[in-house]
């Protein structure tokens, strides 16, 4: 299926929501209020990168990009999620896209790294790694992942931005 990866555009926030919420309902962690998550940070002004996968000009899937702190400081790290895609469209390819667009646009942002909560075996393909010295509470360590986008090493605990408490 030939699909296209954009920045979102204003117009595209109710197609994001919905595939958000389609994606997510079948998915083995979720918490219900990832659409109401990317809706808090693109109001918030956290949205730091947000793409979308068009097939045919519909939206399809995407991948949000948000600041993160480290022991409470902005080290120029970013959190990775949501990421979503169309559940009839799972397998092709697209979420891998979506994230290797993303981590290119957070390096051109001049971001040092990223981190991702999710499961290692889907992670780790784009370079994600447990790294001990940078921690998450209440997540068995192997779930919360790092990747450094400049060759400096992060430590400390992560907090994501106050949007993911959005309901
Ligand atoms: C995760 C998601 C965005 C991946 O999108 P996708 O377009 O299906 O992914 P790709 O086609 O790029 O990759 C497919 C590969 O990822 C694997 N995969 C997909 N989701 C996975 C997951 N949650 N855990 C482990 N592996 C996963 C598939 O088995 C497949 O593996 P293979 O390449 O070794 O065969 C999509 O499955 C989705 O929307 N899931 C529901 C929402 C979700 O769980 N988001 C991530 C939260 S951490």
């Amino acid at each position: 299926m030939p699909y296209a990866i954009r920045p979102e555009r204003d117009e595209d926030s109710g197609a994001i929501r919905r595939v958000t919420e389609a994606a997510f309902v079948q998915a083995e962690h979720s918490s219900g209020t990832e659409g109401a998550i990317v809706d808090a940070l693109r109001a918030a002004g956290a949205l730091s990168v947000s793409l979308v996968a068009t097939v045919e000009g519909e939206v399809v899937g995407h991948v949000a990009f948000s600041p993160v702190t480290l022991d409470g400081v902005d080290i120029g790290w970013y959190g990775l999620g949501p990421v979503s895609v169309r559940p009839d469209l799972h397998g092709q390819g697209i979420g891998a896209a979506l994230i290797r667009a993303g981590l290119a646009h957070l390096q051109g942002l001049g971001a040092k790294g990223c981190v991702v909560l999710g499961d290692p075996a889907y992670y780790r393909r784009f370079g994600f790694r447990q790294d001990p010295a940078i921690r998450y509470a209440g997540v068995p360590p192997e779930y919360l992942m790092a990747l450094s986008l400049d060759g400096s090493q992060a430590a400390g605990e992560v907090a994501y931005h106050s949007g993911f408490s959005a309901t």
